[in-house]
């Protein structure tokens, strides 16, 4: 389905990993609606190949940038442009990884440098990304930037570990960096907090399969899927979203505002 809705839109699409990826739905989503855009994985993800394949179906190029390399981000922002033929509309940040959560290190025993990697890959990389767009002039006026996150930002839910702590700070730059961006060049930066999502960030979570039950008998609507992630993600980048900047914005079919239900009620 097509309402044209990011037609002649020039966008940067982080984070697609595998068909699971919800940047892959947003990346045919947009596609879909007309976009044009460039796509980006950390070279590391490339060897698996799965994006060129991506690529071939949104007639898209790929560009390798790991995001906490500004150098990578400045090659990234200035190819784009040239890629596409102007300036750029709209960027998502689906980007995620704790090397203390891939080994198995508790909240109270963290190693720092994993801890570093950690807030750098999974939050700093979205400051990185704005500043270098920001310097380089490389985003339209009205332009939409927007990152994934996780509602362990607000609440503690212990085996996010140290993620949440890169959440709250990717949905703190999210407001600081909207400000002045939105000052300077009227370009809006929002957080999308999705639903738990299975897909290969979400799964090295432990417990995510009790975890994912828990959520969808805690959510009125039942759990938010990858592709209504990407549909919403599609929303935001269009102009029918102009005046939303700064926002952490939950997808997750009620959740958020749920404190207990029926179903969960009935399990004790
Ligand atoms: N899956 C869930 O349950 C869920 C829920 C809420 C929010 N999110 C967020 O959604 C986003 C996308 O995750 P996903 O679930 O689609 O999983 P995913 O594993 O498909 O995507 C994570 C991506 O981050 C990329 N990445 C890691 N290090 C990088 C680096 N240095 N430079 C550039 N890219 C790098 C990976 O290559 C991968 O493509 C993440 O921010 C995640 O935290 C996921």
């Amino acid at each position: 389905m097509s309402n044209n809705l990011l037609k002649g839109k020039r966008g940067i699409i982080f984070g697609a990993l595998n068909e699971m990826s919800i940047a892959w739905k947003v990346a045919e989503r947009a596609h879909e609606e007309g976009a044009q855009f460039v796509l980006t994985n950390a070279p590391i993800a490339m060897r698996m190949g799965e994006i060129n394949k991506l690529a071939e179906k949104t007639n898209s190029q790929v560009i390798p940038a790991d995001a906490t390399s500004v150098e990578d981000l400045t090659k990234l922002l200035t190819q784009s442009q040239e890629i596409l033929g102007g300036k750029i509309d709209f960027i998502l940040h689906s980007i995620g990884m704790s090397p203390n959560v891939r080994k198995k290190k508790e909240y109270t025993g963290l190693n720092y440098e994993w801890y570093k990697q950690t807030l750098d890959v999974s939050a700093i990389s979205l400051h990185k990304t704005l500043q270098v767009a920001k310097d380089l002039d490389a985003i339209n006026d009205w332009g939409s930037v927007v990152a994934l996150t996780y509602i362990a930002a607000q609440r503690i839910f212990p085996d996010y570990n140290d993620m949440a702590d890169a959440k709250s700070l990717l949905e703190s730059i999210t407001r600081s960096f909207g400000y002045h961006y939105g000052v300077s060049k009227k370009v809006r930066v929002n957080t999308i907090s999705q639903s738990p999502t299975v897909t290969t960030a979400g799964s090295g979570v432990s417990g995510f399969d009790k975890f994912i039950s828990y959520s969808e008998n805690m959510s009125p609507l039942g759990n938010a899927g990858a592709i209504d992630c990407a549909n919403y993600c599609i929303s935001m980048f269009s102009d029918l979203t102009k005046f939303v900047t700064m926002q952490n914005l939950f997808h997750d079919g009620g959740f958020s505002a749920t404190g207990v239900t029926t179903s969960v009620m009935d399990k004790f």
